[in-house]
């Protein structure tokens, strides 16, 4: 990852109504964590004002990668 590429990770909310970054997801994954209730359950994205329907499909893709 570039330096670029981590700055802008650690700006782009994924997750509004919690303020989650991009950032702290993808650390998230990488540890090894990839199923996204277990996500949501430790982040609390998918539990807040959009119930999932903003962040999922984000974090869906995030997943894919
Ligand atoms: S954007 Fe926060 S729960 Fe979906």
């Amino acid at each position: 990852m570039t330096p670029k590429e981590q700055v802008i990770d650690n700006i782009k909310v994924v997750c509004q109504c919690r303020n989650i970054k991009k950032g702290a997801f993808k650390k998230l994954i990488e540890s090894g964590v990839t199923d996204l209730n277990e996500i949501s359950r430790i982040t609390g994205a998918g539990a807040g004002q959009c119930k999932g329907k903003r962040c999922g499909p984000r974090l869906e893709k995030m997943l894919e990668e």
